[in-house]
């Protein structure tokens, strides 16, 4: 944790925040705090694209009210190959993710006090001792690593069908759908705080850095870190 505390680096002489974000996060740098480094946000992408892509192709094969979609793929057997491809690369790369974010991602102490009702409401006041993450956003990233691994161990009997006995093949396919479909609320609630809910969220997975206020505002505890107190 350190400050790199330039006012005005991001205008003239010396690194711009954009060039510290790239390979360095939680400094600021004159306004602004580098959240996530370059290749942090890359990994989080790869992560998306991939599992946006499972998703489409994943669709046509659940239920025939989908099946039109099989055709922007080129058809039903296309989407099943790709399907089960695009699933092994999304499991990849939410495993490189997991190693990235690990170290931040570790519950404690604090995260007691956590409700998910208050946290859905917003109804709660912003807690003074919350870190880089919070409780909600930490539960979010096991759920998808165990997601990801219950997807990922039910789906090897649906890919080679012929291996599996009938019985095994039908409660996988129900302990698929049960992870697609958790999966799917989840994600739904994470793209309304990472964009609408809470403005000026997005921009720490674009350009990789928060404002200030932004960061005293949801993320207390990190910002006094990261400033040293002085903020
Ligand atoms: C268009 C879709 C998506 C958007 C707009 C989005 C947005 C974001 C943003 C803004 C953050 C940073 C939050 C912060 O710094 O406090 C974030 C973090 C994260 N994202 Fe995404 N994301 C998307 C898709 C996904 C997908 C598909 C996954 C996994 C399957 C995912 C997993 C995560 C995880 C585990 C974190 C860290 C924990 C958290 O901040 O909640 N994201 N996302």
């Amino acid at each position: 944790m350190s400050e790199l505390g330039i006012p005005g680096a991001s205008q003239r002489r010396g690194p711009t925040v954009m060039d510290v974000a790239r390979d360095r996060e939680d400094v600021v740098v004159g306004d602004e705090i580098v959240r996530h480094k370059l290749s942090s946000r890359i990994i989080h992408w790869t992560v998306a694209l991939f599992f946006v892509g499972a998703l489409l192709t994943g669709m046509p094969i659940w239920s025939p009210v989908f099946g039109w979609m099989a055709y922007l793929f080129g058809g039903l057997s296309v989407c099943r190959w790709l399907h089960a491809w695009l699933g092994v690369a999304f499991s990849a790369a939410t495993v490189v993710m997991f190693f990235f974010w690990l170290s931040d991602m570790r519950f404690d102490e604090n995260d007691k006090k956590f409700s998910f009702i208050d946290y859905l409401k917003f109804s709660a006041a912003e807690d003074p001792n919350v870190g880089k993450y919070n409780a909600g956003q930490k539960l979010f990233f096991w759920s998808i690593l165990f997601a990801m691994l219950l997807v990922l161990l039910t789906g090897i009997p649906l890919w080679w069908p012929k291996s599996f006995s009938w019985r095994l093949r039908q409660v996988c396919i129900v302990l698929h759908d049960v992870g697609f479909i958790y999966w799917f609320v989840a994600i739904v609630g994470h793209i309304y705080l990472g964009t609408a809910a809470e403005p000026g969220t997005f921009r720490s997975m674009t350009r990789g850095t928060v404002t200030r206020a932004w960061a005293r505002l949801h993320h207390p505890k990190w910002f006094r870190d990261v400033t040293g107190g002085r903020g």
